[in-house]
């Protein structure tokens, strides 16, 4: 089964995968789990976490990794067919992972490749493998996910990650703080989901208005690349957020700060010193995340009982 959305999980389908994530973190895992099995990871935009991640964790699992080539030597540049790639280039692996800059296109390859396709970003619709790893980072920095207050900061428009955390977060007992400027809120569809999900929400521009109340604060940077215009991007960029030291002073002390990197200038790097910086734990986490997460698709296990 191919993993698209977040919305294909359950929330039991998610505590399963969490249960068997911390058992391959405390290192009760098959190291050949993934024997004689191939990645293919084809990647049409910029990765370091998602795609390295992935091929770490193929790699732990006893299975191999296709070199692709750059995306500029596949026949694709000389006119061919995203379907027709996809077609002929599932024949050479057992799984893929895929990021492009088209929301529809992991579809298309879902529809045309004979393995199931994990989506690693669709330009600004979601990023589901990062939401279950913010998930797993969530719940063990704080012990749990239910009855927390979540502030989801920065360009909740454009970023696929804040895409799919809301939709994640939506199966949980949370407060959501949505914190964007008016030009940055989220699409329509995202407060419909909060609202048939009995999610409690809040929403305001003004970070420093609510901090207090936060126990988790996590921050996106501007998606300067997929804004048209430069100049509005300029403009949003000279008033976006900042999480420094001195606005932490603020917050509950043990206010945990999430980020799915890449990081600019939303985080200061003072903060990186502070024990309520997560961020880079978080992406150590989608390592785990996504061996439990290649196991679980490779054996057909990926809806399973909550027991196993
Ligand atoms: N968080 C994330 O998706 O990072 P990369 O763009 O480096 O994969």
């Amino acid at each position: 089964m191919s993993l698209l959305s977040i919305d294909q999980l359950s929330k039991d389908d998610i505590t399963a995968l969490f249960n068997h994530t911390q058992e391959i973190e405390r290192g009760n895992f098959d190291r050949e789990a993934a024997r004689r099995k191939i990645l293919i990871p084809l990647f049409f935009e910029p990765s370091t976490r998602t795609r390295l991640s992935f091929e770490t964790a193929m790699l732990r699992l006893g299975g191999q990794i296709l070199q692709v080539p750059n995306m500029t030597e596949l026949a694709i540049s000389k006119g061919e067919s995203l379907q027709d790639t996809l077609r002929v280039i599932s024949f050479f692996g057992d799984i893929i992972v895929m990021r492009h800059p088209t929301e529809s296109a992991v579809y298309l390859a879902d529809e045309y490749a004979a393995v199931p396709v994990i989506n690693g970003g669709n330009g600004c619709d979601e990023h589901p493998t990062q939401t279950l790893l913010d998930l797993y980072t969530i719940q063990k920095e704080k012990g749990r996910i239910d009855r927390l207050n979540i502030a989801l900061v920065g360009d909740l428009k454009h970023a696929r990650t804040m895409h799919s955390l809301i939709k994640g977060l939506s199966y949980y007992d949370v407060t959501v703080f949505l914190i964007s400027p008016e030009e940055l809120r989220p699409p329509k569809g995202l407060f419909d989901t909060l609202r048939q999900r009995g999610v409690s929400y809040f929403e305001t521009p003004n970070l420093q208005e609510v901090i207090r109340e936060i126990d988790v604060i996590y921050i996106i940077m501007l998606q300067h690349h997929r804004i048209p215009d430069q100049q509005v991007a300029e403009r949003l960029r000279q008033r976006y957020y900042r999480i420094t030291p001195e606005l932490l002073r603020m917050a509950k002390p043990d206010v945990t700060i999430l980020h799915p990197l890449v990081r600019r200038e939303e985080v200061s790097l003072e903060v990186d010193l502070l024990p309520n910086a997560a961020y880079f734990r978080q992406a150590q986490n989608g390592v785990f995340v996504r061996m439990a997460l290649l196991c679980r698709i490779l054996n057909g296990s990926l809806h399973s009982n909550i027991m196993d």
